[in-house]
């Protein structure tokens, strides 16, 4: 049986690939950053979904069945679409699977296939602050998905337009530490100084600076971990479809990683935020 595949524009996805390693390291998985064409948030919902959808062939092609894009921007402008237009067609059998279901039921504390707040409601955070990327916060897909289960709930956005190509880049603590300063600081105006119960970094990069954020907000916001939830998610699901467990690989032999960029540079940056060699394999952009 073959691997799982999981997706992003570019690194970010490693910190979701490491926490699916650590919940199965038995598991076999093939990772594709599409780092030729990163950032995906300085790109058109158009051109993110045309991307996202060659990502998930590309990952089909290597005999993937279940594609988990661990990318928010690519799950909340593409995945619905994916879905509903294209996978029924061209590859019945197979599924794509994203990042915000697992963080919607985290904060709402409401199973996704519920679309409605239930009767019985559970305790929830009052005020939620989403950090993401341009087109995930324009996607409106977090305030609409908790709204919908959660109505209660406050959601604030903000974007963070620079952050993504500065950690593609390699920039180091100091350069993106005013910037992750800055976002917080947007995020504590909108809500008028008063901190929110709980952060979530929407954005799969950003837990690669997660001890930024943390520093930037007032003390005793929780902030969600996302590759955790995922993993979790994709642990339940797999358990509900065991159709899509791949067989498990010997250790050493369950990671491929693949890469539309320069795979010699991405290796060494990804090798860095994976805490691992991370033997990269060009696929052509
Ligand atoms: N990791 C992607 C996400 O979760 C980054 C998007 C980008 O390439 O700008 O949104």
């Amino acid at each position: 049986m073959a691997a799982i595949g999981v997706f992003d524009s570019g690194h970010g996805g490693l910190t979701v690939l490491r926490a699916l390693t650590e919940a199965a390291p038995e598991r076999p998985f093939v990772f594709l950053g599409d780092h030729a064409a990163a950032p995906y948030g300085a790109r058109t919902d158009e051109e993110i979904y045309a991307l996202t959808l060659r990502g998930v062939e590309r990952l089909f092609d290597q005999g993937c069945r279940l594609v988990v894009l661990a990318c928010n921007t690519a799950a909340a402008v593409a995945l619905r679409r994916l879905q509903r237009t294209w996978l029924p067609g061209r590859h019945p059998g197979c599924n794509v699977l994203g990042v915000l279901v697992p963080m919607v039921e985290a904060i709402t504390r409401v199973p996704w296939m519920v679309e409605e707040p239930p009767p019985e409601r559970p305790h929830e955070p009052r005020t939620v602050g989403i950090f993401a990327t341009v087109p995930t916060v324009a996607s409106g897909s977090y305030p609409r998905e908790i709204g919908k289960r959660a109505p209660d709930v406050r959601v604030v956005q903000q974007a963070c337009p620079e952050l993504v190509a500065l950690i593609e880049k390699g920039a180091p603590d100091a350069v993106l530490e005013p910037h992750v300063a800055r976002y917080a600081a947007g995020l504590m105006e909108t809500l008028g100084g008063v901190p929110p119960d709980t952060v979530v970094l929407g954005c799969t990069h950003y837990p690669l600076v997660a001890d930024l954020f943390a520093r930037a907000l007032p003390p005793g916001v929780e902030v969600l971990c996302q590759p955790t939830l995922v993993a979790r998610s994709l642990e339940n699901y797999l358990e509900r479809h065991p159709r899509f467990l791949p067989a498990p690989m010997p250790p050493g032999e369950t990671l491929r990683f693949l890469t539309t960029g320069d795979a010699v540079r991405v290796g060494e940056l990804a090798g860095r935020f994976f805490g691992r060699r991370t033997p990269f394999e060009g696929v052509g952009p």
